[in-house]
């Protein structure tokens, strides 16, 4: 129907949900039609943290290399620091990121990516040139301003913010990636559950030459205790690198109940020159904005042909970094659905599992970033400070933690306890990578996975369906390490077996013809992916002669751990799970 649309997905929005989108839409061939109600991507860093799921997202774009060349590495990301200012004494550290000895090694195993520190301002143009030179059309300074659909596509009316008329644009589907304030989620009536407006923050964004007060401690992150420091925002003070260490971000927090009208630049300056503790230190202002805390996820992500991703469908504090990392993935969770759809090779109720894979992540990862917000409480109280203070109650209450007496000891204790709970906001291992669908596009498994660890902080790799592909590292034909993760997706579902699972084969050269569909087998064991460190063995949990369904996100949709009974039923049950997944 080329006629009867202008392209087959139209993306409102160029940050990360969208920008990835597109990117991932254009690699999979679709035409896409990206627009932007401004000139150009993101013009402040916003945010950073980027987290092993997005890398592999990254990589499977093949845009990981030029990621790492523009962040900011793990090596400098990790040495978090609690202090009364950056001049001033330091109330604690914690190691982040999984920069820590323990999680290190947990973080290692559990990725072929490393955590990254890559601001908004430098991942955005990636995602959006890329995807411009993979043949979606980028159209800036256009402005979504409406839409409507029926059985057969989207008609959306923008409007060109340069010329100023309005035209519209027929789609088959529409992806709203427009942000926190979504005119399409709302123009779609998507339920939005849960609080908005928690708490006043203020941005500010500054250069200073701050090398002296960090580089000895190299992070991403600088928590400071100055009085006020408990009021709105989003735990304590804030001082953010965006590059070491010159630029920078602060957050602070203001009375909601009281807003300021505006911050001025002077105003912005005091409270830089108050957190650095030190007016002398040359600071320029690059921009200030006023923002609230939201507690807020959208139980439906989708009505009829039009989807919405990122911001438009969960709003809440910068906590954990989730915010860049959920868009992203909710584009890649998204993209290749469309895709197969779009191409005939899946029936479009696939496209409703979408919202019921995604929506339940969106929650989590907003009720996580809210609760670790208010876990920097513990730490007020344990310097006696809950509820705000004055710099002399700071200053005694960090004397008190250092008492040497029976009271210190107490008070030690609490905050060692308190500094240990945020590990829940900087070591969240596992609300990073532990997703789990349940959709009709999962053949589950009737048994619950048993969890070895607390399931936000750490890792747990699985071979059940609707778990992510485990990493382990492979080694190739020329001798070189390959990730399990680099064998499968790239929009493509994959079959995984091993070398004696030659009834999978043959069923997989069967389901291609019958269906039509780009089916990858991937046999480990041989040359081009040998089992060299046994690793494989150790985490697939299926016999060699078993398989698993790889989506083309990486997620199982299927497994049968022992080898088919006969080829024929091989066939006939990869055919079934195939035609049950992709509703075809
Ligand atoms: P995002 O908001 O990034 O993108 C929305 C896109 O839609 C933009 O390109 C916008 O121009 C476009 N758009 C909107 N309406 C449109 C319309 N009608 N027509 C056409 N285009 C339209 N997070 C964090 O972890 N740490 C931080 O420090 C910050 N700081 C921060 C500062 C500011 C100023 C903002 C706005 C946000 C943050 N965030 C943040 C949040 C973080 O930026 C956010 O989670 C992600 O950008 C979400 O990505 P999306 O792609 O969903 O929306």
């Amino acid at each position: 129907t080329e006629q009867n649309h202008d392209t087959d997905v139209l993306v409102v929005g160029t940050g990360p949900a969208g920008g990835a989108a597109a990117l991932l839409l254009a690699t999979y061939g679709v035409r896409t039609l990206l627009v932007n109600k401004y000139g150009w991507v993101a013009n402040t860093p916003r945010a950073h943290i980027t987290n092993q799921r997005t890398m592999e997202v990254l990589r499977d774009l093949g845009v990981e290399d030029e990621a790492l060349a523009q962040g900011t590495p793990p090596e400098l990301m990790g040495d978090t620091v609690l202090c009364t200012s950056l001049a001033g004494e330091e109330i604690g550290r914690i190691r982040s990121w999984g920069t820590g000895e323990d999680s290190a090694t947990e973080y290692n195993a559990a990725s072929p990516c490393t955590m990254l520190d890559l601001p908004q301002i430098y991942l955005e143009p990636i995602l959006v040139t890329r995807a411009a030179s993979r043949g979606a059309t980028v159209r800036m300074d256009t402005e979504f301003l409406d839409l409507e659909q029926d059985a057969d596509g989207v008609t959306a009316r923008l409007r060109d913010r340069l010329r100023g008329d309005e035209f519209t644009v027929r789609a088959r589907y529409l992806i709203g990636a427009d942000g926190a304030r979504s005119r399409v989620a709302e123009q779609i009536g998507l339920p939005i559950a849960g609080q908005e407006g928690k708490a006043g923050s203020m941005n500010i964004v500054f250069d200073a030459d701050l090398s002296h007060y960090v580089a000895h401690r190299p992070s991403v992150l600088y928590w400071v205790m100055r009085p006020g420091a408990h009021m709105g925002g989003i735990g304590m003070g804030l001082v953010r690198m965006v590059r070491p260490w010159h630029k920078w971000l602060l957050t602070w927090g203001y009375d909601i109940d009281d807003p300021p009208d505006e911050l001025t630049e002077s105003q912005a300056r005091e409270i830089v020159h108050d957190l650095i503790g030190d007016a002398d230190v040359p600071v320029t202002i690059t921009s200030r904005s006023l923002w609230t805390v939201n507690h807020n996820y959208a139980t439906e992500y989708h009505s009829g042909r039009v989807f919405c991703a990122g911001d438009a469908v969960h709003r809440h504090p910068p906590s954990n970094g989730l915010g860049s990392n959920t868009s992203v993935q909710d584009s890649f969770n998204l993209a290749w659905k469309l895709a197969m759809v779009i191409r005939g090779e899946a029936g479009p109720e696939l496209l409703e599992t979408y919202s019921s894979e995604r929506a339940p992540v969106g929650r989590q990862i907003v009720e996580r970033a809210n609760l670790s917000r208010d876990q920097f409480g513990p730490i007020f109280e344990a310097l006696g400070i809950a509820g705000g203070s004055d710099d002399e109650g700071i200053t005694r209450g960090l004397a008190a933690c250092r008492e040497e007496n029976a009271d210190g000891e107490k008070r030690r204790l609490a905050l060692t306890e308190a500094i240990e709970l945020k590990n829940y906001e900087f070591n969240a291992h596992g609300v990073e990578l532990n997703q789990r669908y349940r959709s009709s596009a999962v053949l589950a498994e009737d048994s619950e996975e048993a969890w070895q660890r607390d399931p936000e902080l750490h890792h747990q790799s699985t071979t059940r369906p609707g778990a992510k592909l485990p990493h382990v590292w492979l080694v190739d034909e020329h001798g070189r390490r390959v990730s399990t993760l680099d064998l499968v997706g790239r929009g493509q579902f994959s079959l995984v077996t091993g070398l004696s699972g030659t009834a999978w084969s043959s069923a997989v050269e069967y389901c291609r013809e019958q269906l039509g569909l780009p089916l990858r087998l991937v046999r480990i064991g041989t040359p081009q992916a040998r089992d060299a460190y046994g690793d494989w063995r150790r985490v697939c949990e299926i016999d060699e002669s078993g398989c698993l369904l790889v989506r083309p996100d990486g997620y199982i949709a299927w497994r049968h751990t022992s080898g088919p009974d006969t080829p024929e039923q091989a066939q006939q049950q990869l055919h079934r799970a195939l035609d049950t997944v992709l509703h075809s």
